[in-house]
């Protein structure tokens, strides 16, 4: 039996895979081109496609902002994945000046990257800019996700006590008649 002489297995040199770049998301103010993302990112998390509605948004948050209200989008590898609007108001609800977040959405398969943090510093930095000190928002008492993600970001339980009451329909009467009523 021949053995053949084993041969030295040839040396491959190992390179390093280039790292792939971690994509930059960037924060920045609304523009017109944006509008059909963000109308496609709230109709995934409430069902509706409000296109008009968003228009209306758009005209008073975007490009009339006038320095005061902000409608700022999260844009990665140039999509947008997230939004965040807010607004300075004076003296409402008996409150010094503040800024009020209204509404918030982080397309969902791009939440906990920390798209939503990243909106709101930007928004709270916004805010400081124009001299406010406090930040508001309101919640759906059942929007536990919304409330963890608010209280990671250090927002607790504000001195404002929201009232509500039902305006029933048309040709039902005064809100509150029927209450008087039974008296
Ligand atoms: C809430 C929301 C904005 C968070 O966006 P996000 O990009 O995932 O947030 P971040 O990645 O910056 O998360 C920051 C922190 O929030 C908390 N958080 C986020 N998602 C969470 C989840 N699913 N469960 C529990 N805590 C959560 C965590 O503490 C997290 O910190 P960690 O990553 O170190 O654990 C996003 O989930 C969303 O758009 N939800 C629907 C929003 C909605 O209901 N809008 C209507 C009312 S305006």
């Amino acid at each position: 039996m021949t053995i053949e002489p084993q041969r030295a297995p040839e040396r491959v040199r190992k390179t390093a895979a280039p790292a792939a770049a971690a994509p930059v998301l960037h924060i920045r103010t609304v523009k017109a081109a944006d509008l059909p993302a963000v109308v496609a990112l709230d109709a995934t998390v409430t069902g509706l496609h409000k296109a008009a509605y968003w228009q209306r948004v758009y005209r008073r948050y975007g490009v009339n902002g006038q320095g005061q209200r902000h409608f700022l989008v999260a844009e990665r590898d140039g999509r947008v994945c997230g939004f965040v609007i807010g607004e300075v108001r004076d003296w409402e609800f008996g409150a010094p000046p503040c800024g009020w977040l209204f509404a918030m959405d982080v397309m969902p398969s791009a939440r906990q990257s920390g798209v939503g943090g990243r909106l709101l510093a930007e928004l709270a930095q916004r805010f400081r800019r124009e001299g406010v000190r406090v930040l508001r928002t309101m919640t759906a008492s059942d929007n536990s996700l919304i409330q963890s993600f608010f209280r990671s970001q250090g927002m607790r339980a504000g001195h404002l006590l929201p009232l509500e009451l039902d305006l029933g329909s048309e040709g039902e009467g005064q809100p509150g008649a029927a209450r008087k009523a039974r008296r």
